[in-house]
């Protein structure tokens, strides 16, 4: 006996070795929905850690927990919101998405956007399958996928002058980083699934804030400054380079500001005049269509006045989510009418 394990006992660790992977691999499995398994984007975290944690500071995992969403419909509670707040699946070929009965707090969840047919669908090609995989590069980088929910932006794209249009929404929301697909991987699973690779992808995060300053998202160029004594006109021409407009979305109210400040030496503001833009009065910045907006300024002293600074921001109604898209310097000499475009400051 003592002389078969010892000449056998490669054969017998090999086994070993075997059932327990076996073991591993069926408890991974776990997180595979199947009926009367309920399954959480935190199941996911497991392998995907860094995904789930640029997932969970996404507006899509805010999307019911958000107080507003809340105060408008009616705490959840009323069923045609659902299925983009908390949808099943957007894999419906052109239907509206379903709506979600189970972790409705996890808003657009993890599954919504990769579950269909039992596997996870994914843009890479996979090296290692801990769970059935479909690869469908063409799927998740067009706007379409976006499209599902954000319907009036996609229109705006679709409608949206080609030059505009060669940039998809994931182009311009989902920043590019470096990372595994898989991280944090144990002992168990480095074994099994192979050291992680980093890949060239993008993140989840989806946050307004990432685009804060996107390069050469607006045009703004100052047409033209008389200045009287005390009048100072200024004309500032602004061009939306976007495939949608500014705002945009059908949900939530939003509106954009454009802003001139005539700011002295000491970068102290004499004077602010600012015009809004909204989505409901129709007076959105429409892709690649210049817009002339003029800007009055009387009684103020022009002689102190060094330059002229253009704020374009976007706000909700009650002004509490506020991004800058640009602010653009024009320094104001004693030449009039002076028509310097200048480049992004930041
Ligand atoms: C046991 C670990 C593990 C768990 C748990 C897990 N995955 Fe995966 N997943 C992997 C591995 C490994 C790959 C392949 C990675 C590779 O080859 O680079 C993968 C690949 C994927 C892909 C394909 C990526 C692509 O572009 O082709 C998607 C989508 C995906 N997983 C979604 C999920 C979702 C959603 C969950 C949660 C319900 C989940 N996974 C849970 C290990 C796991
Ligand atoms: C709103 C839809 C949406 C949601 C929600 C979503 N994803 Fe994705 N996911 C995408 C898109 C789009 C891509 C492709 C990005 C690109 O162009 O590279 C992607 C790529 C991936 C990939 C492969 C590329 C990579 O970045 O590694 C994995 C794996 C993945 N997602 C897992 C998850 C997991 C896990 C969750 C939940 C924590 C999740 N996704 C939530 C849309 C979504
Ligand atoms: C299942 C429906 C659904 C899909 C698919 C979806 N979104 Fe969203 N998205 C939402 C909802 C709902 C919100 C609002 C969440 C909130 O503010 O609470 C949102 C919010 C956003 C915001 C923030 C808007 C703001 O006003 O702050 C961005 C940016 C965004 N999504 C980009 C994308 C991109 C890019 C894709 C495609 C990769 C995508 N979304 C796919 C439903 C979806
Ligand atoms: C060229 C880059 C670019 C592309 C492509 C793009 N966006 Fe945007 N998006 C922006 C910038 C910059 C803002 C901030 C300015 C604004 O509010 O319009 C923004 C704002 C938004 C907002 C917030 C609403 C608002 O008015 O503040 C949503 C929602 C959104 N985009 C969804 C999408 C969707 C869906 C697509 C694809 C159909 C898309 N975007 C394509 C750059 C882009
Ligand atoms: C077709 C998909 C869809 C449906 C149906 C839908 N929403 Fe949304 N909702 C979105 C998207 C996408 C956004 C992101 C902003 C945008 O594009 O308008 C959003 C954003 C919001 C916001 C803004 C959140 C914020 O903090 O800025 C509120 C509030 C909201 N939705 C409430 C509702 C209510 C209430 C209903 C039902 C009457 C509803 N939604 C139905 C897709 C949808």
């Amino acid at each position: 006996m003592h002389g078969f394990v010892y000449r056998r006992w490669k054969l017998i660790a090999a086994g070993v070795i075997v059932l327990w992977l076996v073991g591993c691999v069926g408890r991974y499995t776990s997180f595979m929905p199947r009926s009367g398994v309920e399954v959480s984007s935190a199941d996911c975290r497991r392998c995907h850690q860094e995904i789930f944690l640029e997932w969970q500071h996404s507006p899509h995992a805010d999307s019911v927990k958000n107080e507003h969403y809340q105060f408008y419909s009616d705490g959840g509670s009323i069923d045609s919101c659902r299925g983009c707040h908390q949808p099943v699946t957007i894999f419906t070929d052109g239907q509206s998405p379903p709506p979600r009965v189970t972790q409705a707090n996890e808003g657009v969840d993890c599954l919504a956007c990769h579950l269909q047919c039992g596997s996870f669908w994914g843009p890479l090609p996979v090296r290692y399958e801990a769970h059935p995989v479909v690869v469908n590069e063409e799927r998740y980088r067009h706007s379409a996928l976006c499209g599902v929910c954000h319907r009036a932006t996609y229109s705006e794209w679709q409608a949206a002058p080609f030059a505009a249009r060669v940039n998809t929404c994931q182009g311009c929301h989902m920043t590019p980083v470096k990372r595994r697909v898989m991280a944090k991987p144990s002992l168990v699973s480095r074994l099994l699934f192979s050291t992680p690779r980093v890949v060239k992808t993008r993140s989840h995060e989806m946050t307004l804030a990432s685009i804060e300053h996107f390069p050469d998202a607006v045009r703004v160029e100052l047409t033209q400054d008389q200045a009287g004594t005390q009048t100072l006109h200024v004309m500032l021409r602004v061009t939306n380079r976007l495939p949608h407009g500014i705002p945009t979305g059908e949900y939530g109210y939003r509106k954009a500001t454009l802003a001139a400040e005539l700011i002295d030496e000491d970068e102290k503001t004499l004077a602010e005049r600012s015009v809004d833009f909204f989505i409901e009065l129709r007076t959105q910045l429409v892709p690649l269509k210049e817009r002339q907006i003029p800007f009055q300024f009387e009684g103020v002293d022009l002689a102190s006045v060094r330059q002229i600074r253009v704020r374009l921001e976007r706000s909700s109604l009650e002004g509490e989510k506020r991004i800058v898209i640009g602010t653009w310097d024009f320094p104001l000499d004693a030449q009039p009418s002076s028509a310097q475009k200048q480049e992004e400051s930041n």
